[in-house]
């Protein structure tokens, strides 16, 4: 694949976040891994109500089974070298006078993005997954009806591409995006 390129110049800690899977499967510890839960809790949202909230389970505790047997076989077969995993979900309406608030995922994705973005400057692996069972997550992990699960999160440490299965090698590397001009709009579609 080629070189990630902008049409315009941003921030190199934007263009730099990919999503390796390569993880050495040590541990984490909370020094390393709360920064990047304090950076999701300074993202904007509608009335400030910051609907976000954020389930993890360290590699070798009690909890990371339940989070681990959530995800399907395929983000298993990387996903176990994880040092933590994450379950992000969002509340449905505001909680002062519980009327549906329409940006809930919007704001969970921006705080996801602050998450993200800080584990890339400190180096970690944060990897999103879809790839998971959302109605068991509900079940096996208590969350009230009153939350949307929104997507998991594999945050570890880095290893080299080498340590990952033949076909996933081929996937390690940063991809490209949809043209400027196809996302960006002036005045209607
Ligand atoms: C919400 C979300 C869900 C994702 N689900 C999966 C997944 O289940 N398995 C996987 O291997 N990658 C998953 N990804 C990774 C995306 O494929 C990746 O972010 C995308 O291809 C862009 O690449 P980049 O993050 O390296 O820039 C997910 C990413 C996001 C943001």
């Amino acid at each position: 694949m080629s070189e990630r390129k902008t049409k315009y110049p941003i921030h190199p800690m934007i263009l730099n976040r990919w999503s390796p899977r390569a993880m050495t499967g040590e541990a984490m510890t909370n020094e390393e891994l709360f920064p990047l839960f304090e950076a999701a809790r300074w993202a904007p949202s509608s009335y400030n109500a910051q609907p976000w909230r954020f389930i993890y389970a360290h590699r070798e505790t009690e909890h990371w089974n339940a989070l681990f047997n959530l995800l399907i076989e395929f983000n298993q077969s990387w996903a176990k070298d994880a040092s933590v995993l994450v379950v992000v979900i969002s509340r449905l309406a505001f909680e002062k006078n519980n009327k549906p608030a329409p940006t809930h995922s919007f704001d969970t994705g921006a705080a996801w993005e602050n998450l993200a973005l800080q584990g890339s400057i400190s180096g970690f692996v944060v990897h999103g997954m879809q790839g998971f069972d959302y109605e068991r997550s509900k079940k096996d992990l208590k969350i009230p009806d009153e939350y949307q699960v929104e997507a998991m999160v594999a945050i570890g440490k880095k290893a080299s591409k080498e340590s990952l299965p033949a076909e996933l090698q081929l996937k390690e590397e940063p991809s490209l995006r949809k043209e400027f001009e196809e996302i960006v709009m002036e005045g209607h579609f």
